[in-house]
């Protein structure tokens, strides 16, 4: 059974189709990318599978668990996470204080697919935030306050506020965008550890196709709101369809 599955989900904005029948499944254990030029509806498409956007049509499902109609918080709790956005950082609080405020948050959740890796209680977020703050290598800047990160680390606070709700299954919207090429390596060495150490299923937004071409299983190619394409990297980079939504017909 496939951990997530959309089915014809449809998204309308006015006359405009931001999601046309998308039809996708992801397995538990995968990392699957989601590319497309710009306004193509990949953000949409995360919105709508996390509940920040209601579907006008069509099906998402979670391990068994129709997700349409419940709310971010509901769907987090199920194990649904996403890295956030800058806005959600609290700008005055520590490095630490801003990883423990979303672990407690989300602490005592009643069910998510790894329920029994969880254990309740205080010491249980005090280790899950050190173990997070290491894995996102900021545990030497966990007593600076929010506000003092460079971009980079900023955009991988994000990351460990997501990781601290404790989800199965992690979105990143373009976790690179305006990265170094430092940061950006740093970030995919982060990914490929929450998939092998820490059993993530992990769905990738992003532009940079050198980092989507290195780390996906597979890829869904969005044009317009509709899938033209999805397959393995190699797939993807010999397809004709991808190539003429991105470059006219030219190499990737
Ligand atoms: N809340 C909204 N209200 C109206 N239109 C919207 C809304 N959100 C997105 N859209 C429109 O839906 C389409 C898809 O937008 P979306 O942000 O999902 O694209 P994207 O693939 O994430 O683009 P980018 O690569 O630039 O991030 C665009 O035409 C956008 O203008
Ligand atoms: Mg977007």
């Amino acid at each position: 059974m496939a951990l997530l599955e959309t089915r014809n989900l449809t998204k309308t904005f006015g006359g405009l189709r931001a999601l046309d029948d998308v039809t996708i499944s992801v397995d538990q254990g995968e990392l699957v990318s989601l590319i497309g030029p710009n306004g193509a509806g990949k953000s949409t498409l995360i919105n709508t599978i996390t509940g920040m956007l209601e579907p006008t049509s069509g099906d998402v499902t979670y391990a068994g668990t129709d997700l349409v109609g419940l709310d971010p918080f509901e769907i987090a709790h199920l194990g649904v996470g996403r890295s956030f956005q800058t806005a959600s950082i609290f700008p005055e609080l520590t490095v630490r204080e801003n990883v423990q405020v979303a672990a407690f948050a989300t602490e005592h959740g009643s069910f998510s697919v790894n329920f029994f890796k969880r254990r309740d209680g205080y010491d249980d977020v005090r280790e899950r935030t050190e173990r997070i703050l290491e894995t996102i290598e900021l545990k030497d800047d966990a007593a600076e306050t929010a506000k003092s990160l460079p971009y980079g680390d900023k955009r991988r606070l994000e990351v460990a506020i997501g990781l601290a709700t404790d989800p199965d299954l992690m979105f990143m919207d373009e976790p690179t965008a305006g990265m170094s090429p430092g940061e950006t390596e740093m970030t995919v060495s982060l990914i490929r550890e929450l998939l092998q150490d820490w059993d993530m299923t992990i769905f990738l937004v992003e532009h940079d196709m050198d980092v989507i071409f290195d780390v996906s299983d597979r890829i869904f190619t969005l044009n317009e709101g509709a899938i033209i394409a999805r397959g393995t990297p190699d797939e993807i980079r010999n397809d004709p369809a991808v190539r003429e939504a991105y470059l006219g017909g030219g190499e990737i």
